[in-house]
């Protein structure tokens, strides 16, 4: 009876153990827009692998729907601004970069940027409160014993919370201007010489004055950063923890950083161990079509179709533009399939049709896909990549200029710019992906590597932060730079030493020849005056 007890126990604790050992608490800090979609995927596969996920969400969140039902839980804290407040935000610099910057000038648009920085600072700032003056929500996190926090950069203080916490953390992003969060928080070495900063044009192989302008590049980023953190961020921090620090003391804390690119993508560059490259997670194989949407597909015949969206920020476009585009896409044989909101232009030809959301991945799985056109989004464009559709690009904002144009360095893509292109410069960047078969030929190629990965992109960047629990942190991945001063890190001081050792010798070798010059002239004097 007892040893009959006893075993039951203990296949009850081995069946405990194979499912518990590794079943971890997360608490998320979600980024928003195409950030949180991407992120959503991974917090799935955590709960699908009998993990519990908390996602923090401020109650204006712009995209995180926490009314919803989901696999993961939410826990939502009051910030004094509305949704609205955000979205107006957004909408306003939106407008004014895609319509306007173009005809400012560098000081406009310099002042701008400031601006929305800084209403955007004050925004973030102001839910960085909320969440560190809330008492009873503070006392929540640190009861529920967090075994990770995974947090996207774009959501502020995450850091500082798993300061707060104690909790070891996994950062997702995809870049920040200049890399300088990856470089001066993350301390990933760029060099200037073959890195080119990312809002440049450049690739890893630049002539004398291209290095110029990068190395100029990196130096602007680089004191914009420093100015602006030391300006608001670090303060807030340093009140916040009660002594000196700064946005890149807590940061660069980080366990992992999970980077949403990958060599498929990348140009070849140092990296450290504690940064993964997980570029496409999301991505999956392609599902049926719906019957209507099947029909309209398969209608195009050998022609095929054109998948074209501007992702789901840009809801309208002005009455000139819409109808620049849909005069383009008349033009073409294929059927096209356009994700669109706004008003329907006029122009809409008969083998064009609108829809307000389309199954993007399904749609570029599809046999018949010829070409996508896209503002370039990382989500939409490791789509692409997945499943080998050559894109036109309409780079419009933040990280999609470099995504095109690593594409178009790749010979994976036509780039056209948004507010100068007429139909005809649409009409001919799609024949030549269409019927150019080395823009085809140069995505199978990259979609080979991207597939041909030791592990997918998702087990890698689950596999971390369930690294990161088991063991409680990464340390052993981080570099001894976070500890060093800038001149040690380039080893100045030991420069220095070494040259004034050098400097030493050959002061005291100089010193002494003359001394036995001297001597020596000396005696020949003495000798000759005696003879
Ligand atoms: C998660 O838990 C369920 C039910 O307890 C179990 O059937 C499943 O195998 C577990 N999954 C993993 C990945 O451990
Ligand atoms: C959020 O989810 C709820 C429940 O599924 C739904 O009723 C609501 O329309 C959603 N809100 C938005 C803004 O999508
Ligand atoms: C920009 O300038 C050009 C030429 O000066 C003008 O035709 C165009 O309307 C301007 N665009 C905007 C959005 O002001
Ligand atoms: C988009 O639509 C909104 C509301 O209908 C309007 O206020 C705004 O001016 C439109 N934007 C463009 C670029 O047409
Ligand atoms: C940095 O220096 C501190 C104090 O000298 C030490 O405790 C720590 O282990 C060092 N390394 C890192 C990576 O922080």
């Amino acid at each position: 009876m007892v040893s009959g007890r006893l075993l039951m126990s203990m296949a009850l604790l081995i069946l405990c153990g194979c499912q518990g050992t590794h079943s971890g608490n997360v608490l998320v800090f979600p980024g928003e827009f195409s950030h949180w979609l991407n992120m959503r995927v991974i917090l799935e596969e955590l709960v699908e692998r009998n993990h519990s996920v908390t996602v923090l969400v401020c109650s204006a969140s712009p995209s995180v729907n926490y009314t919803k039902p989901e696999g993961f839980s939410f826990k939502v804290y009051n910030v004094p601004f509305e949704r609205h407040d955000l979205e107006s935000l957004q909408e306003d610099f939106l407008n004014f970069w895609i319509y306007e910057a173009q005809n400012a000038s560098m000081l406009q648009v310099g002042l701008k940027i400031r601006e929305v920085l800084g209403s955007m600072t004050a925004l973030h700032l102001n839910m960085c409160d909320a969440m560190f003056h809330n008492k009873e929500l503070m006392d929540t996190l640190r009861q529920w014993e967090f075994d990770a926090v995974l947090s996207d950069p774009m959501m502020p203080c995450s850091d500082l919370m798993a300061d707060a916490l104690n909790v070891p953390f996994i950062i997702s992003l995809r870049f920040t201007f200049g890399m300088t969060m990856e470089r001066h928080c993350g301390q990933i070495p760029a060099p200037p010489s073959f890195v080119p900063a990312p809002p440049l044009t450049y690739t890893d192989q630049m002539s004398f004055f291209e290095r110029v302008h990068n190395f100029v590049t990196y130096m602007i980023h680089s004191s914009f950063f420093s100015i602006h953190c030391l300006q608001t961020i670090d303060k807030y921090y340093s009140g916040i923890k009660g002594r000196p620090t700064t946005l890149c003391e807590i940061l660069g804390k980080a366990d992992i950083w999970l980077i949403r690119t990958y060599w498929d993508f990348e140009y070849p560059r140092p990296f450290l161990p504690n940064f993964k490259f997980v570029g496409g997670l999301h991505c999956k194989p392609a599902k049926l079509l719906s019957k209507a949407m099947e029909d309209f597909v398969q209608s195009s015949g050998d022609d095929g179709i054109v998948v074209f969206s501007l992702g789901s920020m840009i809801k309208n476009l002005t009455k000139e533009r819409g109808n620049t585009i849909a005069t383009a896409l008349g033009q073409i044989p294929q059927k096209v399939l356009w994700r669109y909101s706004g008003e329907k232009p006029e122009t809409l030809a008969p083998n064009t049709r609108v829809y307000e959301w389309i199954p993007q991945n399904d749609l570029l799985g599809h046999p018949k896909t010829k070409a996508f056109v896209t503002h370039g989004g990382t989500n939409g464009l490791y789509e692409s990549i997945y499943h080998g559709v050559p894109m036109v690009g309409i780079p419009l904002f933040a990280d999609q200029p470099d995504n095109i144009i690593h594409m178009k360095n790749k010979g994976a893509a036509v780039m056209v710019d948004f507010n100068k292109m007429t139909s005809k410069d649409l009409v001919d960047g799609l024949n030549s992906v269409i019927n150019d078969p080395s823009y085809k030929a140069s995505m199978m190629r990259l979609s080979r590597i991207h597939h041909d990965q030791p592990m997918k992109p998702l087990d890698t960047a689950v596999f971390w932060i369930e690294f990161v629990m088991r063991n409680k942190g990464a340390k052993h991945l981080r570099v001894e730079a976070h500890n060093l001063s800038w001149y040690q890190y380039h080893s100045l001081d030991v420069a220095a030493a070494l040259l004034t050792i050098v400097a030493l010798v050959i002061v005291v070798s100089i010193k002494t020849c003359i001394f036995c010059f001297r001597k020596c002239c000396k005696k020949t004097k003495s000798r000759q005056k005696t003879e």
